[in-house]
């Protein structure tokens, strides 16, 4: 089956990335992406790149080689879908605000609400790829609202989950540590999967495309990222007791890394994780296991998100105790907002939740961010609905610029490890704030010597 025309249903952080990247090593398939939010559709037709909705590290020029050759961004959503053979759904799946499994199982509103426009919309076959993550067997559901429309369109469902990390989505694309696609065993579903596989092999060597039946594949994503966050509350768990102990968990972090068994990567400790899937993805994972009453299983990986959740806390407890058992009034100044560097997305960014609890404290919180606009970080503290609007503009403002937010502060907090504050003046930081002066580093990106060097009162995580 040639694939000429391409629709991904969602402009979000995996849809418009991962899109842009099939666009421009596919330049003879058609690739539309469309979404209901005409704002963000807007964005990403700004014909000044710079604007498109999503800061990732060299986006911009895939964008702007392929869009309007082969890369289509609309909110006509029932014309593309018509058109593609093969249609993407990457929708946002997020963790239910009501209802049964409310706080814990994923929210399908939307990716239903997809399939039943595509039953609706489709008048030939169609292959419809998973890209959202997605809980165990949705595959099921999906193709049950398909295959009730009646009008005699074949549908073949297939999972590809995306493992692309913000901040490095499109390296992560470009050269995936591999590509899974589950697909079922039937001669149509193979079929399915090899159109796919066709797709991605423009770029990809076969060695990595692997192919797996859909519940698998549904399955590794979260139990991939529930690994992923395991290893960072595991070394979290070492800071604490770094802290109390004398030993240093950059050390103990590099020593256990040297064993190949483990490897050095994700075992950064910090504030804790933060990011749109992480948490959404192992509370879901929990919440399957319990539906299917394994207790056990369900306790083990929730405990990563405990584990999380203390992290945090512990950073903003830290703070208030370091500063003589009171922050209120004391200016508290936030370098990063971000849940990592090279990112604008903040969702579950653990400056959310430590900057709530220093309000609670009656902090004045100062937030400078490079990527990150000072309505949302107002936005993401209002949706916590801890206190009003008018109450967390009382208390949080954000800068343009490191120094200003910086002068007068009693202390600084590093909630994001962006590269350019290892490079600030800190000489000229210091002699404007109060003293003593204190840094707590949530991510350890500070030399600790140069910095008690300069005079600061310099906390690290885990030693
Ligand atoms: P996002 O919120 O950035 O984007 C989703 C988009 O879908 C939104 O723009 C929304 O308007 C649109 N949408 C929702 N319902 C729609 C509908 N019926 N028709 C048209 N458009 C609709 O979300 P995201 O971060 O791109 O995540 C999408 C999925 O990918 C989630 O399941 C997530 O778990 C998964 N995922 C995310 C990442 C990541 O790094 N963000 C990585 C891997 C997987
Ligand atoms: C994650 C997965 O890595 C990716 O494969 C999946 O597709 C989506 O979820 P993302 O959340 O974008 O990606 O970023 P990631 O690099 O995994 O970082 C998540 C959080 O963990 C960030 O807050 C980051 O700062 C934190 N982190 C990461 C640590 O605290 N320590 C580490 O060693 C690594």
């Amino acid at each position: 089956m040639k694939i000429t025309k391409i629709c991904c249903i969602g402009a979000g952080y995996v849809g418009g990335p991962t899109m842009a990247v099939i666009a421009q090593k596919c330049p003879n398939i058609q690739v539309t992406v469309v979404d209901l939010n005409e704002a963000r559709i807007a964005a990403w037709n700004d014909a000044d790149v710079a604007n498109i909705p999503i800061y990732e590290p060299g986006l911009d020029a895939i964008v702007a080689e392929a869009r309007g050759r082969n890369l289509f961004f609309s909110t006509e959503v029932e014309k593309a879908i018509d058109e593609a053979q093969i249609i993407f759904i990457s929708v946002n799946t997020p963790t239910k605000t009501y209802g049964k499994g409310k706080g814990m199982a994923a929210d399908l509103k939307y990716i239903e609400l997809c399939a039943r426009q595509i039953a609706r919309v489709a008048k030939d076959n169609k292959i419809v790829v998973e890209k959202s993550t997605l809980p165990v067997r949705t595959a099921e559901a999906i193709k049950s609202i398909l295959d009730h429309t009646g009008n005699g369109v074949q549908f073949q469902i297939l999972s590809n989950p995306e493992f692309l990390a913000e901040g490095t989505a499109v390296q992560d694309l470009l050269h995936p540590d591999r590509i899974l696609i589950g697909g079922d065993s039937s001669e149509e579903g193979q079929k399915a999967i090899q159109a796919l596989v066709g797709v991605y092999s423009n770029w990809v060597a076969a060695d990595k495309i692997l192919t797996t039946n859909v519940w698998s594949s549904e399955l590794s994503k979260l139990t991939a990222n529930a690994f992923l966050a395991q290893r960072i509350s595991s070394i979290n768990a070492m800071s604490e007791l770094c802290e109390k102990t004398g030993a240093d968990v950059n050390e103990v972090a590099k020593a256990i890394g040297m064993d190949s068994r483990i490897g050095p990567k994700f075992l950064k400790a910090s504030v804790g994780f933060g990011g749109s899937c992480f948490q959404k993805d192992i509370l879901n994972l929990v919440y399957i296991a319990k539906s299917y009453g394994l207790n056990e299983v369900a306790d083990y990986w929730e405990q990563v998100i405990i584990m999380n959740d203390h992290q945090k806390r512990r950073f903003s407890n830290t703070i208030v105790q370091t500063l003589y058992n009171t922050v209120a009034d004391k200016k508290i100044t936030f370098l990063g907002w971000a849940f990592k560097k090279d990112t604008n997305d903040t969702r579950e960014s653990a400056a959310i939740y430590v900057a709530d609890d220093l309000v609670n404290e009656q902090a004045q919180i100062a937030v400078y961010d490079p990527k990150v606009s000072e309505k949302k970080v107002l936005a993401d503290l209002d949706y916590l609905e801890t206190r009003t609007s008018a109450q967390n503009k009382a208390y949080v403002a954000s800068f343009e610029d490191p120094y200003t937010a910086c002068k007068g502060a009693h202390s600084i907090a590093i909630l994001t490890e962006w590269d350019e504050f290892k490079d600030y003046d800190w000489q000229k930081i210091y002699d404007s704030m109060q003293k003593p002066a204190f840094v707590f580093d949530g991510r350890n990106v500070l030399n600790a010597a140069e910095m008690r060097a300069i005079g600061f009162v310099y906390h690290a995580i885990g030693s």
